[in-house]
């Protein structure tokens, strides 16, 4: 039986340390104000907002002021709150829900947000530091996963890791990350050549493509771990993720739930993030 990496189980220690710590940041007169921007009502993003609002909550001490814009916002009228935002000293970390209406720039909007105040990590600042070794928010998916494979006593040095998907959002950070940890990185992609001998490589297997079931036991080396970052709803309406779990978990040493595997740790990493603005 494969080892199940409970990312729920992770995700709630990582946001009681926090909730720890910011309590004694508390307790020195030290506020943490995370601004949350939506605009329109997709509803995908409501409960992504929502859900980040209830982190904060459950962590105290992090206040989130929520800014709710209708669909129809210009991208004027989106920068000028964002700068309005950056230039005010009570708000520690601004996050735009993504994606934004078509007429706006998502780009423009990222670059907009002060690296300072970057909590999700997107800024092209941000994303210089992380690839250079420099202090920095980091992308909170793949700062997750990390912690995922490093609280279950996984250990990524010298290992032959391979991502699967090269968005900036996810496998390019990754690549970072694991390469940050000493791993030997292999991004593969939707053009790379003969995928499941590439993915058969890996000692640690990252999966990032948004394909439902899509990875089988032919991509996985007996004993590998799989992380699968996908969520998907099948047509019997479970949720499910890019991997084939039940294919693929007796070929593992270890696996990530979909439910309850990588999701529930983005959060827990966005909060790791307000909290590190008053880290000195
Ligand atoms: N949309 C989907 N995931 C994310 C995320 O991590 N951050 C933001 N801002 N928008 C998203």
């Amino acid at each position: 039986m494969a080892q199940l990496i409970d990312g729920k189980l992770i995700s709630q220690q990582i946001k009681d340390e926090l909730k720890e710590e910011v309590a004694q940041f508390k307790a020195e007169g030290i506020d943490i104000c995370l601004a949350v921007i939506q605009v329109g009502s997709d509803p995908a993003s409501s409960v992504y907002v929502r859900n980040k609002k209830k982190a904060c909550a459950y962590i105290g001490g992090v206040e989130s002021r929520s800014y709710e814009l209708p669909e129809e916002t210009s991208e004027e009228e989106l920068i000028k709150l964002v700068e309005e935002l950056n230039a005010d000293e009570s708000v520690n970390g601004i996050l735009v829900q993504l994606p934004v209406p078509d007429h706006i720039d998502e780009d423009k909007i990222i670059r907009t947000i002060s690296p300072d105040k970057d909590v999700d990590g997107f800024h092209p600042v941000s994303v210089g530091r992380l690839w250079i070794g420099e202090k920095g928010f980091l992308s909170c998916t793949p700062a997750g996963i990390i912690q995922l494979l490093k609280r279950s006593n996984i250990s990524i040095e010298g290992k032959e890791c391979v991502i699967i998907g090269r968005s900036n959002i996810v496998g390019k950070p990754m690549a970072a990350l694991l390469l940050r940890e000493n791993g030997t990185v292999t991004v593969a992609h939707s053009r790379t050549k003969d995928l499941k001998e590439v993915a058969k490589r890996a000692d640690i297997l990252i999966v990032a493509i948004g394909k439902e079931r899509f990875i089988t036991s032919e991509y996985i080396k007996e004993g590998a771990v799989v992380i699968d970052v996908g969520m998907h709803r099948d047509e019997a309406n479970h949720l499910c993720g890019d991997i084939d779990f039940a294919d693929v978990e007796p070929h593992s040493s270890a696996i990530t739930p979909v439910p309850g595997g990588v999701g529930p740790m983005t959060i827990a990493m966005l909060m790791n993030n307000c909290v590190e603005t008053v880290r000195k």
